[in-house]
């Protein structure tokens, strides 16, 4: 398979002046496009999980901001820029977690006062910029990453992912399965294991999806079943995305990342996190202060529409859990590599 091959896949697309996103929760039964015209949609798209994944949440916001220029501007090409800032707040109140959000929409406010005139075409322009190089930082990450599994054993190894941080988490190719599809592709990857993630299933139904497509074994293990397996010695790297990485290196990711990284220290294999630096939160000190979505208790009660907890059951759903550095080996950025995060070490 050629690299274009490797990256075909876009969950985010400007096309004819709108915003055009592939609907993450019809994957992969349905290919179907959802076109947003404005902010507002924009947030609601990002809240109910049409898109997800932290920099891709970030690369659709940027394209939001500019909708939301395009109709502040429509209704008064004087007060614009201080109208906007509602749509700015609404994009900022869609999901709290991935800080790539409020990144993407403090680099648009930032050209937003630059604006004189129309502000549609430079807006556009610099949404296309953060977009293209998250795609440019994806595909440097998986050379950084795949040189780290190359070093780290002479065979080629199997490795564990979880969640979804491929082509449709990002800008495209991916942060963790970005490394997993170069290392794959140098050959330093023989077994791509990927656990379901519950309760949206981005590994059962996204992760695996985007390797089928790319021609790349995977083999589903459930959401439990992490330490059996590297208590085999099947696993030598688990490799994961991250939402938000505070200044120490702890990390946010997808729930169930921080047992992943116990399990992985225990039965010693490896744990690398894979994020560009619009990940990085360098005003919080260490992960405490990193806010943990707390989502629907329907999405646990219920499984596609249908009730299957006991009436009467609560249920309790956070999506994110944060991972202390002390459990991370590598953290990848497009910057480099950092071994073993301290805060003399991280950021780079
Ligand atoms: O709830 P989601 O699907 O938006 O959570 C996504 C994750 O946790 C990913 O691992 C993370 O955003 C990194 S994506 C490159």
């Amino acid at each position: 398979m050629t690299n274009h091959h490797h990256d075909s896949i876009r969950a985010v697309e400007w096309a004819n002046g709108a915003l055009k996103l592939l609907d993450q929760r019809l994957l992969p039964q349905q290919r179907t496009y959802v076109v947003l015209e404005n902010a507002r949609d924009t947030a609601q798209a990002i809240t109910d999980m049409v898109v997800r994944g932290a920099p891709a949440i970030g690369v659709t916001a940027a394209y939001g901001v500019v909708l939301a220029a395009r109709a502040c501007y429509a209704r008064s090409s004087t007060t614009w820029q201080g109208d906007i800032e509602a749509d700015l707040d609404v994009l900022a109140r869609s999901r709290p977690t991935a800080v790539n959000l409020f990144w993407a929409l403090d680099r648009m406010r930032g050209h937003l006062a630059h604006v004189s005139g129309d502000p549609y075409e430079p807006l556009l322009a610099e949404a296309r910029r953060i977009h293209e190089e998250d795609i440019a930082a994806n595909r440097h990450m998986g050379q950084l990453g795949a040189a780290l599994i190359a070093g780290s054993s002479q065979r080629p190894c199997a490795v564990l992912t979880h969640c979804n941080t491929g082509s449709l988490a990002t800008g495209g190719y991916g942060t963790a399965l970005g490394v997993i599809r170069a290392a794959y592709a140098a050959g330093k990857i023989n077994q791509v294991f990927a656990d379901e993630t519950r309760p949206w299933m981005q590994g059962a139904r996204l992760t695996a999806w985007e390797l089928v497509e790319d021609n790349i074994p995977v083999t589903l293990v459930v959401e439990g079943a992490g330490a059996h397996l590297m208590k085999q010695g099947a696993v030598h790297w688990v490799i994961v995305g991250a939402d938000r990485i505070a200044a120490n290196g702890d990390t946010a990711n997808k729930i169930g990342t921080y047992n992943l990284a116990i399990v992985a220290r225990y039965h010693g294999a490896k744990f690398m996190v894979v994020a560009p630096t619009s990940t990085v939160d360098m005003t919080l000190s260490n992960g405490t202060g990193i806010p943990i979505e707390i989502r629907s208790a329907d999405e646990i009660l219920n499984h596609t529409g249908t009730r299957v907890a006991a009436l009467g059951a609560a249920a309790w759903n956070p999506a994110f859990d944060v991972t202390p550095a002390e459990l991370i080996d590598a953290i990848v950025t497009e910057r480099g590599v950092v071994l073993s995060p301290t805060p003399q070490k991280w950021p780079i």
